[in-house]
């Protein structure tokens, strides 16, 4: 807690040291630039560049690819190692028993809390008529807690694309008739 307050401290010197360094030589372009035509291209390049760093910015919000072209190139080999994450709540193996969290042998297709023998979550038993595709694993898995408020799977979440895709083609394999991916 200590080192991390520092490094916050820390993180804010060096970024507040390092603004004023990139003002001061900003302004020295701008300012002492000898002729006038290179004062107005100073600032322009500036301009452009901030503008360029707020669409870099918002670039992640937007996902780059569907879920099924994600899916398209996914490797359920890389999924398996990922799989190493669940694993210490969940068994995946055929007839496998239910662990701190269900057996999640034939997941993709099957309702959402209804695995014999678990005892789940008000709020994931409420959903039971509803089958786990593709789209609500990604979702989940990404965020159980924002996805399914009051569920009791204690686990943060999923964050790279490329991790859960993988994740979900291994979770495909979990089947003895694999559901096919969604379209790209
Ligand atoms: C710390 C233990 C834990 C970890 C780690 C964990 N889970 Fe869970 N998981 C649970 C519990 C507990 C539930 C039951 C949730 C409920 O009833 O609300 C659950 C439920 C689920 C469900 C719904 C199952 C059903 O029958 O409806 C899926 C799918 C799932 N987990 C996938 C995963 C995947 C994939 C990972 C790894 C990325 C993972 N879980 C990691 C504990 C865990």
């Amino acid at each position: 807690m200590d080192s991390f307050e520092f490094n916050k401290i820390a993180g804010a010197v060096l970024g507040t040291a390092l603004l004023v360094f990139g003002l001061n030589e900003l302004s020295k372009i701008i300012y002492h630039a000898p002729e006038p035509e290179k004062q107005g291209f100073a600032v322009e390049v500036a301009e452009a560049a901030a503008t360029g760093e707020a669409a870099a910015d918002a670039a992640p919000a937007a996902p780059a690819e569907s879920l099924g072209t994600m899916l398209a190139s996914a490797d359920a080999t890389k999924g398996q190692a990922v799989f190493k994450a669940c694993a210490a709540c969940h068994d995946g193996s055929k007839g496998g028993p239910n662990k701190v969290g269900p057996n999640l042998w034939g997941i993709v297709g099957r309702n959402h809390g209804v695995h014999e023998g678990f005892a789940y979550s008000d709020a994931m038993a409420a959903l039971k008529d509803k089958p786990w595709d593709y789209e609500a694993l990604n979702t989940f898995i990404a965020n159980p807690k924002g996805a399914i408020k009051g569920t009791k799977m204690g686990y943060g979440g999923l964050k790279k694309d490329a991790d859960r895709a993988n994740l979900l083609a291994y979770l495909q394999t979990l089947s003895d008739s694999p559901v096919p991916f969604p379209a790209p």
